[in-house]
C-alpha cells in the first residue's frame, strides 16, 4: 500500500510514503533545512517533529500502539466529533480511524481525509468531511484543521488537535500565556476557576481546559534549551494536561516514568460544542515554531 501511494503522492526530497511502525503507510516530510515530520494515515496522526538539529520536538509513548481500531499514545491525536468522555469513544471517532492521503505539494505538506463511514454512522449518525494539512517548515509545523458538515441535519461536535510535547524534564518545562484564563479543572469534576499564574511549572498531575485562551503560547523546555511558540487561530480552547506518576501508572500504553518526558497543550474546541449546519464548514489552524531558548 505505502509502495502504490508514494507513486502518487511521492515529491523528491519533500514527501516520502513508506511503511511505519507494524507496516503502517507513514508520510514523511523533509525540509531542506533538515527539518522533518512524519504522518501515520491511522489517524492522521503527526507522530514526529524534528528541528534541524534533529531534537524531537513530539513525545510518542515507547508503550504505543500502533494497530487499527488503536489510538496512537503520543504525537498529534486529532480529536472529532467529541473531545472526553461521552457517548462516543472517549475523544471521539476520527483518532482510531483510516484517512486517507489526498494532496501533496508544494514543499514538504501533506493533506489527509476522512469521510463519514458505515464504522462511524453506526456510532454518530451524521455524514462529515474532515481535512488536515500538515505543512512543514525550517522551523514551523503548521497543521490546519477543516471540517465540513456534508449532510442535510445540523450538528455540534468538538474538534481539537490533542499535540503531545516532548519535553527534557517535566519538572524543567514552564508554560507562559495563560494568566486570567477561566478553566474547567477536570481534576475536580470541572469546576470553574480561574488562572493565577503568569507562569505555569509542573509538580504534579494537571487536567485543564482553558476556555477562549490567548492565540500565542510558549512553552520553555529548559532542560533541553528549547523555546516552542503554539499559535492557534480559530481554535479558542487550550487543554494542558500531563497524567503524572499514577495516572501514568494505570494507563497500558504509556511507560510509568513517561510523564517526566511530556506535556500535552491541546489546541481546539473543548467547550462548549460548535454547531455547523448542513454545508458549512469551520477551519482552525495552530501553527508550532521551534527556537532556541533566547533565540
Ligand atoms: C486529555 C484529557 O485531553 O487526554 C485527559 O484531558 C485524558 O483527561 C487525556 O486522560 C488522554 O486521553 P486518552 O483517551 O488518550 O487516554
Amino acid at each position: 500500500m505505502s509502495e502504490a501511494l508514494h507513486a502518487a503522492f511521492g515529491i523528491p526530497g519533500a514527501v516520502t510514503i513508506a511503511p511505519g511502525v507494524h507496516g503502517l503507510p507513514q508520510v514523511v516530510l523533509t525540509h531542506p533545512s533538515g527539518a522533518g515530520a512524519a504522518v501515520y494515515l491511522h489517524g492522521a496522526h503527526v507522530t514526529s517533529w524534528t528541528n534541524a538539529a534533529g531534537d524531537e520536538l513530539l513525545f510518542v509513548s515507547r508503550e504505543s500502539y500502533f494497530a487499527a481500531g488503536r489510538p496512537i499514545r503520543g504525537g498529534i491525536p486529532v480529536i472529532f466529533p467529541q473531545f472526553g468522555g461521552g457517548a462516543l469513544p472517549q475523544h471521539g471517532l476520527a483518532r482510531t480511524a483510516a484517512w486517507r492521503l489526498l494532496r501533496s505539494g508544494d514543499g514538504p505538506a501533506v493533506t489527509l481525509g476522512l469521510t463519514e463511514s458505515a464504522d462511524t454512522l453506526a456510532a454518530w449518525p451524521h455524514p462529515f468531511a474532515l481535512e488536515l494539512d500538515v505543512r512543514l517548515g525550517a522551523a514551523t509545523l503548521t497543521l490546519t484543521y477543516t471540517l465540513r458538515n456534508t449532510g442535510a441535519e445540523p450538528f455540534a461536535c468538538h474538534a481539537v488537535l490533542h499535540t503531545y510535547f516532548g519535553v527534557g524534564d517535566i519538572r524543567r518545562a514552564a508554560l507562559h500565556g495563560l494568566a486570567g484564563t477561566a478553566y474547567l479543572d477536570t481534576l475536580h469534576d470541572r469546576r470553574r476557576e480561574v488562572e493565577t499564574c503568569p507562569v505555569l511549572r509542573f509538580d504534579q498531575e494537571i487536567d485543564r481546559i482553558y476556555l477562549n485562551a490567548p492565540d500565542t503560547l510558549q512553552l520553555d523546555d529548559e532542560a533541553r534549551g528549547l523555546r516552542l511558540t503554539i499559535a492557534k487561530h480559530n481554535m479558542p480552547d487550550v487543554t494542558v494536561w500531563n497524567p503524572w506518576i499514577a495516572k501514568a501508572a494505570r494507563t497500558p500504553d504509556f511507560g510509568d516514568d513517561e510523564y517526566l518526558r511530556m506535556l500535552c497543550v491541546e489546541t481546539g474546541i473543548m467547550h462548549p460544542q460548535h454547531a455547523l449546519a448542513p454545508g458549512d464548514a469551520w477551519t482552525g489552524e495552530t501553527v508550532l515554531t521551534c527556537a532556541a531558548a533566547g533565540g
